[in-house]
């Protein structure tokens, strides 16, 4: 398979930042709870060479996976990067002792955060960085200009080519867009997860990317009556669907489904592929988050 043939094509970000619309996100490949090592190392280095034999070229990351863990796997695993590679990394937040995940966005602990990345990753410049706002699944009202002018600092230096967003809504993005121009938004959102439906269609009238974390609902499982009563019917599993309906949700959602085995990446890349005719796509719409 190739990116011309990956389900959803490719999305186009900004000039020089065209990505398959099949993502990967890497935060399944370091230990349980993302902290710490993972059981199998040779396992992790695998699924993130498969993602690129695939075609995939979109890999989301950041240094506070394990912590540390997840961006020295994929140095290991695929330095020197293809040349069709983007990984985009997020910063915001750091770990503590006991595996907790703090805020970390004073002006000093981003500078030092997107430093990390670069060094963990071997890279002089990422192509993108998210700024984390917001809590464990939603945004937290209020100005984001202090971090978000940081970042924006950073990228006049030349170390962030672009900059992206995670965990806000629409009045935080429009306050960052007055400082710098944000190329993609990362939010918690799936089939049962929905909050953010209007946010969804403004960004894709902007040509902004939207990149639903937990596409397959993350740490438990999609619940949904509607989801299992179609993929029955389709004779599909319920994580196939859910992420084909995101692809046919609008042109701007990318994927990136999270695994830590070859196998679910296969199916996952499959799955997105799958068709939804229009009555299952009627069916699906009314699920209510
Ligand atoms: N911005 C943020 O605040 C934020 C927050 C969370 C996550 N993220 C990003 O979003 C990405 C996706 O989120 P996620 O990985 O937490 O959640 P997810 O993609 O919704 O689900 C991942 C879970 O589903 C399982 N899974 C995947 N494919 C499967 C399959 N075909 N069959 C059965 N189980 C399957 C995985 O287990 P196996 O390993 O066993 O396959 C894992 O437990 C992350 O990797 C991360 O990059 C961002």
């Amino acid at each position: 398979m190739s990116n011309e043939t990956l389900p959803g094509g490719t999305f186009t970000l900004a000039a020089g930042l065209t990505v398959t619309r099949m993502g990967y996100g890497a935060m399944q490949l370091a230990g349980p709870g993302v902290f710490g090592p993972p059981a199998d190392r040779e396992a992790a280095v695998a699924v993130l060479r498969e993602v690129i034999a695939l075609g995939i070229t979109h890999i989301d990351t950041s240094d506070y996976y394990g912590p540390y863990v997840t961006n020295q796997i994929i140095k290991e695993a695929l330095y020197p990067y293809p040349e069709s590679l983007h990984i985009v990394t997020k910063v915001g937040a750091r770990r503590d002792a006991e595996g907790g995940w703090p805020h970390a966005r004073a002006p000093h602990e981003l500078r030092q955060a997107v430093h990390e990345n670069l060094a963990n990753l071997g890279l002089d410049a990422m192509d993108v960085v998210n700024l984390r706002m917001g809590g464990l699944s939603g945004a937290e009202p209020g100005s984001i200009a202090e971090p978000f002018s940081a970042l924006a600092e950073m990228q006049q230096e030349g170390l962030i080519k672009h900059l992206g967003l995670s965990t806000v809504n629409a009045e935080q993005i429009a306050e960052a867009q007055s400082i710098a121009p944000v190329v993609c938004v990362q939010n918690f959102y799936n089939i049962a997860q929905r909050e953010d439906d209007a946010l969804v269609d403004s960004l894709a009238a902007q040509g902004i990317a939207y990149v639903p974390y937990f596409p397959l609902g993350g740490f438990s499982p999609l619940q949904s009556s509607e989801l299992e009563s179609v993929a029955k019917r389709l004779e599909a599993s319920p994580m196939s669907v859910a992420l084909a309906w995101l692809l046919q949700r609008s042109p701007n959602i990318l994927l990136i489904p999270g695994t830590s085995s070859v196998d679910h990446l296969h199916q996952n890349v499959a799955g997105a592929g799958l068709e939804l005719p229009a009555d299952a796509l009627a069916e699906l719409d009314a699920i209510a988050g």
